[in-house]
């Protein structure tokens, strides 16, 4: 059998360039050797591709070799070069969070380069990294949302009473801010009273030029894998129980004891039922691709579910919700990213079969 050429692209420019050194640590170990001929593409932080020859992945975490006779760079049409020759790769697992990695800038590029790649393409990945737009959406086809106002940095600047004014009358306390598009929870506070208003607003607008204000839920956290292009495949639930005030960063990544992850969730079948056609509705509205994990907020009085947000390049290890979710329905994390391959290329396919030129 012919072995694929597979890149992994991993780090990047986003403040979760950590995590993904971990994910794509993983996505190396998992990937099927018998099935993939694997090459390693680490990004720095600034910005700049360096191949990885002979590289070592025995840790939980890739490093990147910053050797500049290695350094790569991007032929439109044709693929990646290193060292003036075109490396032979068939297919890239862009393992990128966050900015640049995950907001359709990337996909975009790599549509322009030609070369088919794991997930959403650019479309879907944008709108699903801006948490406005997605909500639009969403609520444009009657799935249920958290409300929300949208502030843009200029208009917060011009008039901040006013913006206090609207958020007050509208949500009272305690209310979420938060980035329209940052991740790992960056720049998101919970705001208990006014006197923690503006610093909160601040925070948020360090991270990106437009936030979101929600009233503050009391809700359980659910997530749901998705994979598929458009016959879609839904896995147990899984809950998130922080033992801080909320998912913040810290309890992400940095307190071992941050979060429990509960797998499957404890919830009615009937409402679990639910999510996963809402997660299947939510995913399709986006036009979502490959893969994806649809978070919840499950209201802890009243049952009521709303929807989040998608992330299309979720935390990407073996002990990751994303993975361990598929793995619990029987779907192996080394058979999703056969899953997530085929699913790729698939995409592809459709893109090369429309015709641009007319
Ligand atoms: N309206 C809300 N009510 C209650 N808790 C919220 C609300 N919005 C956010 N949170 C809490 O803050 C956490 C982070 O918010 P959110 O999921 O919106 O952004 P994010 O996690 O930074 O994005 P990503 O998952 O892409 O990294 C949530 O997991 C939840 O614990
Ligand atoms: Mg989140």
């Amino acid at each position: 059998m012919k072995k694929h050429n597979i890149a992994i692209l991993y780090g990047g420019r986003s403040g979760e360039h950590d995590v993904s050194l971990l994910s794509a640590s993983s996505v190396e170990k998992h990937l099927n050797k018998e099935k993939y001929n694997i090459s390693l593409i680490g990004i720095t932080l600034n910005g700049v591709w360096y191949y990885q020859e002979n590289y070592i992945n025995n840790s939980d975490c890739l490093e990147i070799i910053e050797d500049d006779s290695n350094i790569v760079s991007l032929i439109p049409g044709r693929g990646l070069m290193v060292k003036g020759i075109i490396l032979p790769i068939d297919f890239i697992f862009p393992i990128l969070h966050g900015t640049y990695g995950e907001d359709g800038t990337m996909q975009g590029l790599l549509e322009i380069v030609g070369i088919p790649f794991a997930g959403s393409g650019m479309d879907g990945s944008y709108l699903a990294m801006d948490k406005e737009v997605a909500k639009i959406i969403w609520d444009r086809e009657g799935l249920p949302i958290v409300p929300f106002i949208g502030i843009k940095k200029h208009d917060y600047l011009k008039n901040p009473n006013d913006i206090k004014s609207r958020s007050q009358d509208k949500f009272g306390y305690p209310v979420f801010i938060k980035p329209v598009k940052a991740g790992s929870s960056v720049g998101v506070s919970r705001v208990e009273s006014q006197d923690e208003f503006f610093a909160a607003l601040d925070k948020a607008f360090k991270y990106d030029t437009k936030v979101l204000i929600e009233p503050a839920v009391n809700a359980r956290e659910i997530e749901c894998s998705v994979v598929g292009n458009y016959n879609l495949e839904t896995f147990a639930l899984g809950e998130i129980a922080p033992s801080h005030k909320f998912y913040d960063y810290d309890a992400k990544y940095i307190d071992p004891n941050g979060a429990k992850l509960i797998i499957p969730a404890v919830i009615d079948d009937s409402i679990a039922t639910e999510m996963k056609r809402l997660a299947k509705s939510a995913y399709l509205a986006l036009n979502l691709k490959g893969f994806s994990r649809v978070d919840f907020f499950l209201d802890k009085e009243s049952n009521k579910i709303m929807i989040n947000e998608i992330n299309t390049i979720p935390g990407f290890t073996n002990i990751s919700m994303f993975s361990m979710l598929c793995a619990h329905n029987g779907l192996g994390y080394s058979e999703l990213l056969d899953r997530i391959f085929e699913l790729g290329i698939e995409r592809y396919q459709e893109v090369l079969s429309m015709d641009f030129s007319h």
